[in-house]
């Protein structure tokens, strides 16, 4: 869906709450929540109109006689109100829906590269978009190089005519490391001086620790923006999905891409982000904020952490960039709700400490995934990023990866320092 309607005059924290209400291709505009629509087919009234329908279909929004439903898996109206809603917050000129967010990610790449083409990517990525890379793409054609996108300079000079993409996180899963985007921005920018239109560099981030709520990365220069849906987006662990935001140029590609890969959205989980997800996104993130710098400053203080990555915290190493890029819809300073700890081992068992917290907290559930009103913890080496192993990138990434959900923040601190001392005990027995 293209972003073709603004709510002119208002607060995104106001009209994330009531949304556009329409599309031009529907009218929704007597609903105060919008239909969740189920119908794997639709009714064409002629064979011209389905004719219609499929010789324009990925056609910008604009170009198109009217709105003329298919099939599901082509265009489903509850998808595209989230759609519009979402290229709204990122700024975006369009975006797509997908089944998962390695699907949008695989979308996202997979629209625009061929074989011979060359990705070049972050050191660190979620354990699954590293596995497409390294299982996957080989197989393509297409090879994936590494850089430090924590120094733009390295990523400069690691540019070559076969690059086609720049794909990175920020903050950067698990690690919370930022990526200054509008330096990357300018390195794009300075390749693509020598470059022919078609074969323009495209800067590719995955903004799912963020949320659009705080950080738009196409406001700093990217060009388009993955989102695992499943994550602070949907909000409560009901649904899996994922959102690429992209520009009108791409759009077409990807959504023949998504037709033909098959990857979409349901539209039962589209309506439920689109109800639940983005209009708590404000509250649940400001709250989930102010627990997780309590959290992160009391982790800091313990003797038996070794060392605390939160981006509001003063002694974060990209404090700086931090505070201009991570940013809320009013401009406030917005750091998110993931915490990256790592523990003394000489001290204490980092599996010990979280197999007690699985065995006996209540305000903290041991799982994979994040962005939950539910406070998760993981050790990113043993299980997300399982497909790292034995890899450089993960080198002293030993640590835990804590998602701040709602609960009291004191309770929080109070089960994991708890969890703490028995796992101390043991260790010293
Ligand atoms: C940064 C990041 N990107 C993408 C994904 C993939 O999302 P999904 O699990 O919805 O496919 C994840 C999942 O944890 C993630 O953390």
């Amino acid at each position: 869906m293209k972003a073709e309607e603004t709510v002119a005059g208002y607060r995104k924290t106001t009209w994330i709450v009531h949304g556009a209400g329409r599309t031009r291709k529907w009218d929704f505009a007597h609903h105060v929540v919008p239909p969740m629509t189920s119908s794997s087919t639709y009714r064409l009234q002629s064979a011209e109109r389905g004719a219609r329908g499929f010789r324009d279909y990925g056609k910008p929004v604009g170009d198109q006689g009217g709105p003329v439903y298919i099939y599901d898996r082509l265009d489903d109206p509850t998808r595209e109100l989230l759609e519009g809603e979402l290229a709204r917050l990122e700024n975006g000129e369009a975006c797509l829906t997908f089944a998962s967010g390695m699907a949008a990610v695989s979308a996202a790449l997979g629209a625009v590269l061929k074989a011979g083409d060359e990705v070049l990517a972050h050191d660190l990525l979620y354990g699954c978009t590293h596995s497409l890379f390294e299982r996957w793409y080989p197989r393509q054609g297409i090879r994936v190089r590494r850089a430090d996108f924590r120094d733009p300079r390295a990523v400069a000079e690691a540019i070559t005519p076969a690059t086609r993409l720049l794909y990175c996180e920020t903050p950067v899963n698990p690690t919370l490391d930022l990526v200054d985007l509008q330096a990357l921005a300018k390195a794009r920018d300075a390749a693509n001086k020598a470059r022919a239109a078609e074969r323009r560099l495209i800067l590719v981030v995955d903004s799912t620790f963020a949320t659009p709520f705080c950080q738009r990365p196409i406001e700093r220069g990217a060009d388009v923006v993955v989102h695992s849906l499943t994550k602070n987006l949907g909000g409560f662990g009901t649904d899996v999905g994922g959102a690429v935001v992209c520009p009108e140029s791409l759009y077409g590609d990807l959504k023949w891409y998504r037709k033909d890969f098959g990857g979409v959205l349901s539209p039962k989980s589209a309506w439920a982000v689109l109800v639940y997800g983005l209009p708590t996104l404000p509250v649940r993130l400001k709250r989930q904020q102010y627990s997780a710098l309590r959290v992160a400053r009391w982790l800091e203080k313990s003797p038996l952490v070794k060392e605390v990555r939160y981006p509001g915290l003063e002694s974060f190493p990209q404090r700086s960039l931090a505070r201009r890029q991570m940013t809320d819809f009013d401009g406030d300073f917005a750091p998110g709700n993931m915490i990256y700890f790592r523990l003394d081992s000489r001290r204490i068992d980092p599996v010990a400490f979280v197999d007690d917290v699985a065995a006996n907290a209540y305000s903290i559930t041991l799982a994979v995934s994040l962005g939950h009103t539910k406070t998760l913890i993981e050790m990113p080496s043993a299980m997300t990023h399982s497909a790292y192993a034995g890899a450089g990138a993960m080198r002293g990434v030993d640590g835990v990866r804590l998602s701040i959900g709602l609960e009291s923040p004191s309770d929080i601190i109070r089960d994991i320092e708890a969890s703490l001392a028995r796992a101390k005990r043991l260790r010293r027995k």
